[in-house]
């Protein structure tokens, strides 16, 4: 059996230049694949709400929610490192309140890290979280929970902030951050800038390692998509196909043929 990954073979795949791979999932069947998949990292993030939910920001996701989700995923990740994503409002409310917050994810879902929105303005956040014996994954760039003082979701470039985002989280005791909407000059940058590990979304090839949206990946959602996103497959259309199949063979009379009644 593989040996769960943790925050130091991060560390050790830094330094051995092995990329790190993460993705998002939300529910047990898809994070038993994931895990099986070989991904180092199983991050349930607050995209929830936009994936799972119907929702058109992450902001109205709750503390409950995230619970709830990053448990049922943390019972199926026998290899994968799972961060739990503290949701807006869950951090951003004082020390105390982080620390309680991120403390459940340790306490009442099996997840080993959280992960937070945020640069240099949450650094005393993320330092008080550590403390705490919590690791921490920051995010920094464009951060979707921001979206109404970004005016909207947009590419991030100002560089010498992006920089001291970078460092100051580092800092802080983060053990990675995610580098979300950054132009790849950048992130090459702040990467060999950085001893942590780097895991970019949208952010070029020059990171320490790679995270997408599962929705995104296995092409589960229509609508748009972001420039960074590369479908390798398109379950929407199967699963349609065969949902519109059982239709037609209900309506004649095709299903259930007497392969599916049980004998008398
Ligand atoms: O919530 C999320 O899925 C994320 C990733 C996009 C990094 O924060």
């Amino acid at each position: 059996m593989r040996k769960k990954v943790t925050v130091s073979s991060l560390f050790v795949m830094k330094e051995k230049k092995e990329k790190i791979v993460a993705l998002t999932a939300y529910d047990y069947p898809f994070a038993k694949m994931v895990d099986e998949s070989g991904i180092h990292i199983i991050l349930v993030g607050d995209s929830l709400g936009m994936m799972v939910q119907g929702e058109s920001t992450t902001l109205p996701v709750t503390m409950d929610q995230a619970i709830y989700h990053t448990r049922i995923v943390s019972k199926a990740a026998q290899y994968a490192m799972v961060v739990g994503d503290m949701p807006f409002l869950s951090y951003q409310t004082g020390k105390r309140d982080a620390i309680a917050n991120a403390g459940r994810f340790l306490k009442e879902t099996g997840a080993s890290a959280v992960k937070l929105e945020g640069g240099a303005a949450v650094s005393e956040t993320i330092k008080a979280i550590t403390k705490a014996s919590i690791p921490v994954q920051a995010h920094i760039g464009l951060t979707p929970q921001s979206v109404h003082q970004m005016g909207g979701f947009k590419v991030q470039r100002d560089e010498e902030r992006l920089i001291n985002d970078a460092l100051e989280v580092e800092k802080a005791g983060a053990f990675s951050v995610v580098l979300e909407g950054i132009p790849p000059q950048i992130s090459a940058k702040i990467t060999s800038a950085l001893k942590i590990p780097t895991i970019g979304i949208g952010a070029g090839p020059d990171c320490d390692g790679q995270i997408l949206v599962l929705h995104d990946l296995v092409g589960i959602n229509d609508g748009h998509l972001p420039k960074f996103v590369k479908q390798y497959a398109q379950l929407r259309k199967t699963a349609l196909a065969a949902m519109e199949e059982y239709v037609k063979e209900v309506q004649s009379g095709d299903f259930p043929s007497e392969e599916h009644c049980y004998k008398p």
